[in-house]
């Protein structure tokens, strides 16, 4: 299979979210209305692999954000509006979700997606300098990734995960 990366249009919104329903637990998900907000006030962090039929087999959506030392759990609620955090002359991108479709899986695209869209966000924003993100310690996958890439552990969130019973802090990751 051949994917190719470019940036995220209006079109594609009905693509991403047959991808976030594949990605996360329903508790989780985010909506139609939180992935147009992003792709109108970030454009810049939004990105797809495509297929030739013009399906699509992955998203990374990501925002610019002030480079602070340390990092305030605040600035991460889920929901928040791209419009009130992302600024274009930001110096660290946040990484704000990622996902592979599950039939693709397994087979280097998630590490691709994430180098070559963090890979174009600083080629085309020389700005850039960090990047910060968040994860599940449930989430193996993307921890993998996110190690060989290069990041590392700065702290956690408690109880940032919620479903049922069960709470798990999100890991805060960052590479400089
Ligand atoms: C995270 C995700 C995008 C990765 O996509 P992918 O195409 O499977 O990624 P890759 O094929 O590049 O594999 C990534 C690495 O994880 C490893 N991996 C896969 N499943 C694993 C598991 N259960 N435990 C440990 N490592 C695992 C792979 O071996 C690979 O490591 P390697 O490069 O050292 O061999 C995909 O799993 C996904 O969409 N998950 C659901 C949503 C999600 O968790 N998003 C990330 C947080 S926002």
């Amino acid at each position: 299979m051949k994917f190719s990366l470019r940036p995220a249009v209006a079109a594609d919104m009905a693509e991403i979210m047959r991808l976030e329903r594949a990605g996360f637990a329903q508790a989780i998900q985010e909506t139609e209305e939180a992935f147009a907000e992003r792709l109108s006030a970030a454009p810049e962090g939004c990105w797809v692999l495509a297929g030739e039929t013009g399906c699509l087999y992955g998203y990374l959506c990501a925002e610019f954000w002030p480079l602070e030392p340390g990092f305030n759990p605040s600035r991460f609620a889920r929901n928040h509006a791209a419009a009130e955090s992302h600024v274009l002359d930001g110096e660290e991108v946040y990484v704000s979700s990622m996902v592979v479709d599950p039939a693709t899986r397994g087979t280097g695209w998630g590490r691709r997606l994430f180098r070559d869209a963090l890979s174009e966000m600083f080629t085309r924003h020389p700005r850039l300098r960090s990047t910060i993100l968040i994860v599940n310690p449930e989430w193996l996958a993307a921890r993998q990734i996110y190690s060989a890439e290069g990041f590392v552990e700065i702290g956690e969130i408690e109880g940032y995960f919620a479903s049922g019973e069960e709470r798990l802090p999100a890991i805060v990751m960052r590479r400089n």
